[in-house]
């Protein structure tokens, strides 16, 4: 981002005169032709629904285009579909709609990894 665009913003937010809360979590699922291939829409609509009806409003949750780990082993898409939550850059891997309930409990809720769907941690 440009620095004039951030001090703008810092300027506008010090003045209230931006009214846009910060989210705590963005989650992008991917909704690449892969990840679409093993129900990566059903993924994104029930972790849409499941974030609503907890009433939980500081979590985003967005489509994305291919995020590539469907390229990461000989069996493509063998890892789909893929998710990705910042800021913490966590990348989980076969995120199927019955996995929303552990990362909506562990991660959302908890800040905590759901370990048995991670792929990578992004490293500071
Ligand atoms: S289609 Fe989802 S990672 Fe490529």
């Amino acid at each position: 981002m440009h620095p004039d665009i951030i001090f703008l913003y810092i300027a506008l937010n010090d003045r209230g005169l931006i009214r846009m809360k910060p989210y705590r979590l963005h989650i992008f699922v991917c909704q690449g032709k892969r990840c679409a291939a093993r129900g990566s829409e059903q993924t994104l609509e029930t972790l849409k629904e499941r974030i609503k009806s907890e009433g939980i409003k500081d979590v985003k949750v967005s489509k994305s285009g291919c995020l590539k780990v469907c390229k990461e082993t000989d069996a493509e898409g063998e890892l789909c579909p893929a998710a990705v939550v910042y800021p913490e850059g966590v990348w989980y891997q076969k995120v199927t709609a019955d996995t929303v309930d552990a990362i909506v409990n562990e991660h959302v809720k908890k800040g905590a990894i759901v370990e048995k769907r991670l792929l990578f941690k992004l490293t500071k």
